[in-house]
């Protein structure tokens, strides 16, 4: 029972996905044996965008179904929907008081997801500048948003007239980027990494494998945890994440600019863990390709066969510089139907433990029940210790 701590979770929203299974899961899966692991449903970061109620559900035990397919133990570790254990709020609360505001609004995600409402405006500033009736078409716009707030379409006018003298989009771009963000985004994006911080604390926990998306929330929590420790003496340990280097990040197979994802607006991004053999071959027919035919590895000249070649890697267990020696003077599209094939021959055993598992739903649910029993017995220690020291009168 003296085995470290692992401890990763992963939201019940959208189709779970090759970058999921290889930059997470599997090393949850790797590491079972030498660490004592904690894989957590995160239905309550899903909520802070929203969900249908009946599908996060659902998605909540498919995921569970999933975890056990792919190869977590119920018996060896510990299942459990993070809504079941209420110490994770309660923790949040308590670490909402020690983190600063700024800290949050630097986080990527935290700008990437509040940027998405921008989009629009971007794309609409780009095109009336071009046209130059920029500041008509926006003023016009802002009426419509605002109505008749002459305060506050007076002072965006402002900025954005001021904005435009000096300079070009980037301005422009954050300018929108600070109001709305102010104006419509929740609060509970903002506040998700400090709820991510309480999961990873109450359970001591030691590692925290992740991809590279969730490096520097694993930053924060570390900031945190010692400043708590700093003010009221040791309470937390301090965790580490583990990132695997070639599959931390795997990007889109429509679009290898950006990471593979689970809300991106097509299916053809990602592998699902649950897609069908013709669908995985007809999204990797269809994934984008670089100019020049040759399979070679390269980043900044070839980043979409660099990203086919890391997913090859990883799922064959081959050196890249072997496979890249294999398919030298073969085709784009004979590389393609290989991993194709090469996907569909893996997906398949946890598709077909997956179908069995979900088959039996009283087991799943039972299985939750007791993961969220021992995930709260332990959580409830830290909480505990927590109070204490904050000062509640326990
Ligand atoms: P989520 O649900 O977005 O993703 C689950 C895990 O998959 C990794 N991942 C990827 N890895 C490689 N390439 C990709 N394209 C890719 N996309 C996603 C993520 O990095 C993640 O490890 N906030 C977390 C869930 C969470 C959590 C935690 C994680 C809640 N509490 C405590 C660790 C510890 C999230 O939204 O993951």
């Amino acid at each position: 029972m003296n085995k470290k701590i692992l401890l990763s979770g992963i939201q019940p929203s959208g189709a779970l996905h090759i970058g999921n299974y290889l930059g997470a899961i599997k090393q949850w899966v790797d590491l079972q044996s030498d660490y004592r692991v904690f894989a957590m449903i995160a239905d309550l970061h899903a909520i802070t965008v929203p969900q249908e109620p009946e599908a996060l559900r659902s998605k909540t035990l498919e995921v569970a179904a999933l975890l056990v397919a792919c190869g977590i133990d119920p018996e060896k570790s510990v299942i459990f929907v993070q809504s079941h254990v209420p110490a994770h709020t309660q923790l949040a609360w308590v670490l909402n008081t020690i983190t600063p505001l700024g800290e949050l609004e630097r986080m990527t995600q935290f700008k990437d997801k509040a940027h998405i409402k921008y989009e629009f405006w971007t794309e609409m500033a780009r095109y009336y500048r071009d046209t130059g009736e920029l500041l008509v078409q926006i003023t016009k716009h802002l009426e419509n948003e605002n109505g008749n707030d002459p305060e506050k379409n007076l002072k965006l006018k402002i900025k954005i007239t001021g904005a435009l003298g000096q300079s070009g989009f980037e301005t422009i771009d954050k300018l929108f980027q600070i109001e709305k963000t102010r104006e419509e985004v929740l609060a509970g994006i903002l506040n998700y990494p400090v709820l991510m911080a309480a999961d990873i604390l109450l359970y001591q926990t030691n590692v925290v494998p992740v991809g590279e998306d969730q490096q520097q929330h694993l930053e924060l929590t570390r900031t945190l945890a010692n400043k708590f420790n700093n003010r009221f003496g040791e309470t937390f340990r301090i965790p580490k994440a583990h990132i695997q280097k070639d599959t931390a990040r795997l990007m889109g197979l429509d679009d290898p600019s950006k990471k593979m994802s689970k809300s991106a607006p097509s299916a053809n991004n990602y592998i699902g863990l649950l897609d069908t053999p013709d669908d995985i071959r007809r999204k990797i027919k269809v994934a984008v390709t670089d100019s020049g035919k040759e399979i070679i590895y390269d980043e900044e000249a070839k980043p979409a066969i660099a990203n086919l070649l890391r997913i090859f890697s990883a799922f064959s267990q081959s050196a890249i510089a072997d496979i890249e020696n294999q398919y030298r003077g073969k085709s784009y599209a004979e590389f393609k139907n290989d991993l194709a094939e090469l996907l569909v021959a893996k997906l398949e055993p946890i598709q077909r433990r997956y179908h069995a598992l979900s088959q039996d739903e009283a087991g799943l649910r039972a299985a939750l029940r007791r993961g969220a029993e021992q995930a709260h017995t332990i959580a409830q220690g830290t909480l505990r210790s927590v109070y204490e020291k904050v000062g509640f009168a326990v």
